[in-house]
């Protein structure tokens, strides 16, 4: 004999058997919906954590690579700063030794005209005024410049070389202060100023600011080069005949205050150049009686 709430269980039971699948069916949906949401987010969220902590790893590096280029760039920048300033401090350097003696660089009350053809300038005798330009430049082809006291007497002797069979180009000739000025700084940063001092004027100090002077080459053998050519024997035979002197000789250095120039010519005239060869004379200041040697 069942008892009476057993039996009332059951029929119950019967009547909503129905709706009580329906409902466990919807709970184990619903808990596996659940599961699978869950494990499935998870391992996104994993895959995305691990991606982003690749990107980030890779922005690291990408950020100490800019870091490093920002950095050199910096230390580049400071160093030609640096270097621009050292620049500009021995250029003003060497531009202001100029004016420390220029007041009493020219004493010599002779042969201290830069207009005449006898004047001796060197570095005991600086132009005067030390931004003198010649009046009378005129052109001698190719560019360059000389004073018309010299020009036509080089453009003869150019020719006689070039019928001889020589070959000869200017490779400079009048410059004007400022010219001197960028010339000097130039050498200045290329060998020190004591060693700019042994071969290149100080503004206001070089005799090609008269416009007296020129530098030569033969086919392309320019400075030392050309004391060994062919060319410099011609010019040692046949400079005087047009009124040229080499300026600046081996032995003459602590007279002249220079280091030897084969290329370097000077115009004194047919006459001071005949005699001092015939004199053997190499420098104007011994045969003009005038200090040289180096700067007060
Ligand atoms: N090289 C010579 C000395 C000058 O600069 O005038
Ligand atoms: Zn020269």
């Amino acid at each position: 004999m069942r008892k009476p709430v057993q039996r009332g269980f059951r029929k119950l039971l019967r009547r909503h058997l129905v709706g009580i699948i329906i409902i466990a069916v919807s709970i184990i949906a619903t808990a596996g919906f659940l599961y699978w949401y869950t494990s499935t987010t998870e391992a996104k969220i994993a895959t995305i954590k691990k991606h982003s902590a690749a990107q980030s790893a890779a922005a690291d590096v990408q950020i100490k690579v800019i870091k490093a280029q920002k950095a050199a760039e910096l230390k580049a920048k400071q160093e030609a700063a640096a270097k621009a300033a050292a620049d500009q401090a021995q250029i003003a350097d060497s531009s202001t030794a100029t004016s420390v003696n220029s007041s009493d660089c020219n004493t010599a009350t002779t042969h201290n005209n830069p207009a005449s053809i006898d004047v001796v300038v060197n570095k005991k005798h600086c132009i005067q005024p030390v931004t003198y330009i010649p009046g009378d430049l005129v052109s001698i082809g190719s560019g360059y410049v000389l004073s018309a006291k010299a020009a036509p007497s080089f453009n003869e002797m150019m020719a006689a070389a070039s019928a001889a069979g020589i070959s000869l180009s200017v490779t400079s000739s009048y410059r004007s202060y400022s010219d001197q000025v960028s010339t000097y700084a130039y050498w200045v940063n290329t060998s020190g100023k004591a060693g700019a001092d042994t071969y290149s004027a100080r503004p206001g100090y070089s005799e090609h600011q008269t416009g007296l002077a020129f530098d030569i080459s033969s086919n392309g053998c320019v400075l030392s080069c050309f004391g060994s050519s062919t060319a410099y024997t011609w010019m040692q035979a046949n400079a005087a005949t047009y009124g040229f002197i080499q300026r600046y000789y081996a032995g003459s250095e602590s007279i002249t205050g220079y280091d030897a120039e084969e290329w370097h010519y000077r115009y004194v005239g047919t006459t001071v150049a005949k005699d001092m060869e015939a004199k053997s004379i190499k420098t104007l200041e011994q045969y003009w009686g005038i200090s040289g040697g180096n700067y007060y």
